[in-house]
């Protein structure tokens, strides 16, 4: 099978394009950085040629409110309808666990502006809702800062590794289009102050979490289970502890700690 993963080369889309490759299937993997351009349409009509499936696993470079809006709705718009016009059979796309129910953040509006124009599309499709990666967790903490201090509040999640979203992204697409929404998640569910505290020590990260039950999750107040799977949801195996021990070389702060640059 032909299958186009847009967003080829950020961190699902180089594991999903590994994958799918090993299954036998020409998969291609479009960006910027190969001459592909969702937004400007650039390179689209002739890397959809033949193409029996679409994944997009875009992200926009910005999050801020209006361009994370714009990236989503004009890369998606450009992706249906090069794909109806190629006579793509599946289109798949990832977006987030709890999109609606987060939508007092920008980015979540974008999201679910992306979910909807792909609902009212002729293109058969599949969305496949995932909770937040292992390879986040930080980044939750860079995104939550307030003061000098990273503010979480302590509710539940359940994230899960970028390789099993990969696997799961990768089954889908070679699959039949469900025309509807599957969840995924990770084994274990967590406080999200409490991960987060726990993976910056790991990471030497001096940075201080303070638990607020008002703090925002990207922008959005959340109750105890906004962010958790439905008990349908098709969950990874990886925990969190043999993630970070099989990731640990790759974080530089550690890397540096093991050769005694730092204590
Ligand atoms: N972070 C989480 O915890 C989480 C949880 C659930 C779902 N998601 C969703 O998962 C998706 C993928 O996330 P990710 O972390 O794998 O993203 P990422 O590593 O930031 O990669 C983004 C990809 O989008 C490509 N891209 C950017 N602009 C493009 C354009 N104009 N045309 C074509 N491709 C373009 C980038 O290409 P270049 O490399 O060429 O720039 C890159 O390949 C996102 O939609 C996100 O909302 C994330």
């Amino acid at each position: 099978m032909k299958i186009v993963v847009i967003g080829g080369t950020g961190l699902i889309g180089s594991k999903l394009v590994v994958k799918l490759r090993e299954h036998g299937h020409e998969a291609v993997a479009a960006s910027p950085k190969s001459g592909v351009n969702s937004i400007t349409g650039e390179g689209l009509a002739e890397a959809l040629k033949g193409a029996a499936a679409v994944v997009d696993v875009t992200n926009s470079p910005s999050w801020e409110d209006a361009a994370v809006m714009k990236f989503f709705e004009t890369s998606t718009r450009n992706l249906l309808a090069y794909g109806a016009a190629a006579g793509v059979k599946h289109h798949v796309a990832l977006s987030v666990v709890g999109t609606d129910h987060l939508l007092a953040s920008g980015f979540f509006r974008a999201k679910m502006a992306q979910e909807n124009l792909i609902k009212d599309s002729s293109v058969p499709y599949t969305i496949i809702r995932a909770t937040q990666f292992f390879e986040f967790v930080k980044g939750l903490a860079d995104i939550s800062m307030e003061g000098g201090k990273v503010h979480l509040p302590p509710a539940l999640f359940q994230p899960m590794a970028a390789d099993d979203v990969a696997s799961a992204v990768a089954r889908v697409a070679v699959g039949q289009p469900l025309n509807g929404t599957v969840e995924i998640g990770g084994p274990e569910q967590f406080r999200i102050d409490e991960l987060v505290r726990q993976h910056l020590a790991q990471l030497n990260d001096p940075r201080e979490v303070t638990t607020d039950p008002h703090a925002r999750y990207s922008g959005a107040e959340i109750s105890e289970r906004t962010l958790l799977p439905g008990e349908d949801a098709r969950l990874g195996e990886t925990r969190f502890e043999t993630w970070f021990a099989q990731s640990a070389g790759q974080h530089p702060q550690i890397a540096k700690k093991a050769a005694g640059v730092i204590n």
